[in-house]
């Protein structure tokens, strides 16, 4: 009996250290999970599009405070989740190709983002917080190609800098480091890294 209790108690120590060491705050994934399911996003919030749209801009100072789990899953829905039951999303693609990927850059590795499924997978392991400039989480967006992929991008990085505004999270679009992931992302056959985008609290 008191095996079973202390077998117990150490059960609920583990998982309260692996939920206390995760990356976006309140996740209740393990640290290594490989695949997390991100809450569903709130789509009541926010402030009125036009005051987003005031507030919108570029701020290059984070503090190293990390986004909650809620929050994650807004700006990531924001940015390319699905809006419809037809799988479109909330950015236009040329004949709804949906050709865009999202990765996740944070302390504890680097994510893919999968909007259908609204989940984040691990991609790499690599804390990416000092390489990113100080930010918590930068979001590396790759597309083919071309006139089309970039427009996708762009469509995406203005989501997430309104939904940073409406938030009151900081944020930058950069075209510098671009090329700090190049070699170890895996990347669609085709794709190519074109443009970041760093968020967090503002310092
Ligand atoms: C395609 C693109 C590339 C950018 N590259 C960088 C960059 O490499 N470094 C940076 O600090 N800001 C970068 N920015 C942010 C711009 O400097 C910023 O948007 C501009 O100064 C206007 O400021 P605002 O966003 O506050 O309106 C980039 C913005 C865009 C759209």
């Amino acid at each position: 009996m008191k095996g079973t209790k202390f077998s117990y108690l150490l059960a609920v120590a583990a998982a309260a250290l692996l939920l206390f060491s995760f990356p976006f705050a309140g996740a209740a994934s393990a640290a290594d999970a490989a695949v997390i399911t991100l809450p569903a996003p709130d789509k009541s919030g926010g402030v009125p599009l036009m005051k987003a749209l005031s507030e919108r801009k570029s701020n290059r100072s984070f503090s190293e405070q990390v986004l909650s789990q809620q929050e994650l899953s807004n700006l990531l829905w924001a940015a390319f989740g699905v809006n419809r039951q037809d799988g479109r999303r909330t950015v236009p693609t040329a004949k709804n190709s949906q050709q865009a990927a999202i990765y996740a850059a944070t302390g504890t590795g680097v994510w893919r983002y999968d909007g259908a499924a609204h989940t984040l997978t691990k991609v790499l392991s690599r804390d990416t917080v000092k390489v990113f400039g100080g930010a918590p989480l930068t979001l590396v967006y790759a597309a083919p190609e071309g006139l089309y992929g970039a427009m996708h991008l762009g469509s995406i990085y203005q989501n997430v800098g309104l939904y940073c505004a409406s938030a009151g999270l900081a944020n930058v679009v950069k075209a510098t480091g671009v090329d700090v992931l190049k070699n170890e992302l895996k990347l669609p056959e085709g794709y190519k890294i074109l443009i970041i985008q760093s968020v967090g609290k503002p310092k």
